[in-house]
């Protein structure tokens, strides 16, 4: 059932949002990343601009509509800031468009190629959970700094925080759809069930929820869904549902080769992350056995630590990166572990939950 059609990577995750300039000055400012490219009025792109945010391969296009009647207009004043379409890089978007479609996906962009003097871009679009759209990006044929209308920027790179690849990208989906989107990641995509996690393990005192992590056959694409599960209050991904107003995506893990490096820089820029008690840290080096960071540094920065049979990872959560409570960052390290830190489960939901409650929604 595995890969109808190859993807290479994740070319990019576009953002719709209010304020693409100032989005684009977050994004720098308080997570190291450059903006290569541009397109708006001054492009000739007269209904859209979008800033190119680029850090190691991790590609964010921040787009805004520049009227009120304009579709991502619509979106954002459903979902408030948000991630509205993840983009794969395939060889041969015709044939990814083709192949899904076959198989059911309903298409969003027929296979369209756009021009410039740099080259020919493929794309297509077909629909996912939600409002989403998966993308499919072929630039084979293209040598320009992002896609045509696009100029690029003519400013110095960011040293940046050392955030290398998109690790994975969660997303959170409305009770009882979770099978049916399974389902659209095995029959249609061509995806496995990497692991699954019931609500008997993800659940504490208040709520609980059920996961299955959904991975393309070479293993470079990782999309864990989500889906509440009953519990005493309402739960974190209930309180997303509710203020994304439906499903959508929840967070993005990024990778870095230096963790305490990265989250330094970091906390130093301003980035707020999920408040981890120090109690965590009391028993750590019991349950993880040996690392090779200091277990001191760690709680200082307020690392989380988990293992499995092919080593450890290092990883920590940021605070909802709107007003809304819903996107959210996760920086991760790998040292061989492969799992997704399923033994933090408990504090990190504990510590969700602490805020939700400071929000009044739990
Ligand atoms: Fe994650």
């Amino acid at each position: 059932m595995s890969d109808f059609f190859p993807i290479l990577c994740f070319d990019h995750l576009e953002f719709y949002v209010g304020n693409a300039k100032q989005a684009a000055s977050f994004y720098e400012t308080l997570f190291g990343f450059t903006n290569t490219a541009y397109r708006g009025l001054a492009t000739g792109s007269r209904k859209v601009a979008s800033y190119v945010m680029e850090q190691g391969a991790i590609r964010f296009v921040l787009s805004t509509p520049l009227s009120p009647d304009h579709p991502i207009a619509h979106r954002i004043l459903k979902h408030g800031d948000h991630i509205a379409v993840i983009a794969l890089a395939v060889p041969d978007a015709v044939q990814a468009y083709k192949q899904v479609t076959a198989r059911g996906a309903i298409g969003a962009i027929p296979p369209t190629i756009a021009e410039d003097e740099s080259g020919l871009m493929h794309y297509a679009a077909i629909h996912a959970f939600g409002d989403v759209l998966i993308k499919f990006v072929d630039r084979h044929a293209y040598e320009g700094v992002f896609a045509p209308e696009f100029r690029p920027q003519p400013i110095a790179r960011n040293g940046g925080v050392g955030l290398q690849t998109i690790d994975h990208v969660v997303s959170n989906l409305e009770l009882g759809a979770m099978e049916r989107w399974v389902k659209f990641f095995a029959e249609t995509m061509g995806f496995q069930l990497l692991v699954q996690f019931d609500d008997k393990a993800i659940s504490t005192e208040y709520s609980a929820l059920m996961s299955k992590v959904m991975q393309n056959g070479s293993g470079m694409i990782k999309l864990p869904i989500n889906e509440p599960a009953i519990g005493k209050r309402t739960s974190q991904i209930q309180e997303y549902l509710d203020y994304h107003q439906g499903p959508g995506i929840q967070h993005v893990a990024l990778s870095t080769k230096n963790m305490i490096e990265t989250v330094m820089q970091l906390h130093e820029a301003g980035v707020n992350f999920l408040h981890v008690p120090m109690t965590y840290y009391d028993d750590l080096d019991a349950r993880i056995g040996k690392i090779d960071e200091p277990i001191d540094q760690l709680a200082d920065l307020g690392i989380l630590v988990d293992r499995d049979q092919e080593g450890y990872l290092l990883q920590i959560f940021t605070q909802p990166v709107e007003d809304r409570p819903t996107l959210f960052f996760e920086i991760i390290e790998r040292r061989g572990a492969q799992s997704f830190g399923e033994g933090n489960f408990k504090s990190l939901f504990e510590a969700i939950e602490r805020e939700q409650a400071l929000r009044g929604n739990l």
